[in-house]
């Protein structure tokens, strides 16, 4: 790589000929992903447990011309991905790319909250990230081609906030596993980063963002909205295109500056 800083080369966002995979791409922030991936110009495969709203989007990601495959992955099920993974190679190819995007939160107070509800999160928030990644690294035919990870995280995996706290150590756990794996990984030329979107209207934030304590909590943002899912498109390919090839273990934050709200 030159030092030349003049005509910043664009292309290095281009992802045409790459695979990518984004988990929980049946709505919401993973739907966006997708979309962001095939624009880019990468194939996309789209792994969940609904096949309706995988098609859904795959309606959505038409337009772009790239090819798209739907394929049924729970990812607190360790034989479900492997038989995921086998099938989004034989349908598209090796994969380059993994958004480990699906999630769950039940919010409730820690009083309250079930070990099955604690179980449910972390399987799917933690566990099922691990899962993913570790199976995308051991794929055989990785090597020699190497990857880029990208972990959606949240900024709750920073800081606090009441009735979530499943959600937050699952949120924390998976930023400091990006650190784990980004560090055995990189021999392999696996990047492993963290993404950390602050608050979105999707699905999973609708109804909070909805009541009183959630219009406070808009209110505190210091942009005073939450984002539009296309504000994580930018940060979305900057880690997983070659535009961030010496970025690993690195957190990305995109929250219109939430974090830095004051206590
Ligand atoms: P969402 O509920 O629309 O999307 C979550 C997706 O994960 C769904 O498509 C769901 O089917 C899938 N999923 C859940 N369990 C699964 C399993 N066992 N196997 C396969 N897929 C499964 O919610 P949203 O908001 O789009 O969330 C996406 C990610 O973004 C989550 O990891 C969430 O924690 C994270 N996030 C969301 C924020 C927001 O403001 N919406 C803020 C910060 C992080």
């Amino acid at each position: 790589m030159t030092n030349n800083t003049s005509n910043p080369d664009l292309r290095l966002f281009d992802l045409s000929g790459r695979v990518a995979i984004v988990t929980g791409g049946g709505s919401g922030l993973g739907r966006s992903f997708a979309m962001a991936l095939a624009q880019a110009g990468a194939d996309v495969a789209l792994c969940a447990r609904r096949r309706d709203k995988l098609a859904e989007s795959a309606r959505l990601l038409a337009d772009t011309g790239r090819r798209v495959a739907c394929v049924g992955m729970d990812v607190t099920d360790e034989a479900s991905i492997a038989s995921a993974l086998a099938e989004v190679t034989d349908t598209l190819g090796v994969p380059d790319i993994l958004v480990n995007n699906a999630g769950i939160n039940r919010p409730m107070y820690a009083t309250q909250l079930t070990m099955a509800d604690w179980d449910a999160i972390v399987d799917t928030n933690l566990r099922g990230a691990f899962m993913t990644a570790q199976a995308f690294a051991k794929q055989p035919q990785r090597a020699g081609r190497g990857g880029s990870i990208v972990n959606v995280a949240s900024i709750l995996g920073i800081r606090a906030q009441k009735s979530v706290a499943a959600y937050m150590a699952s949120k924390a756990g998976l930023i400091h596993l990006t650190h784990a794996l980004a560090l055995e990984w990189a021999r392999m030329d696996i990047r492993v980063n963290a993404l950390l979107p602050g608050y979105f209207r999707t699905d999973i934030t609708t109804d909070f963002l909805d009541t009183e304590e959630g219009r406070k909590l808009v209110a505190h943002i210091p942009m005073r909205r939450p984002g539009n899912l296309q504000e994580l498109t930018g940060p979305l390919l900057l880690l997983a295109s070659p535009a961030g090839s010496f970025m690993t273990g690195t957190v990305v934050i995109a929250d219109g500056g939430h974090l830095l709200s004051s206590l």
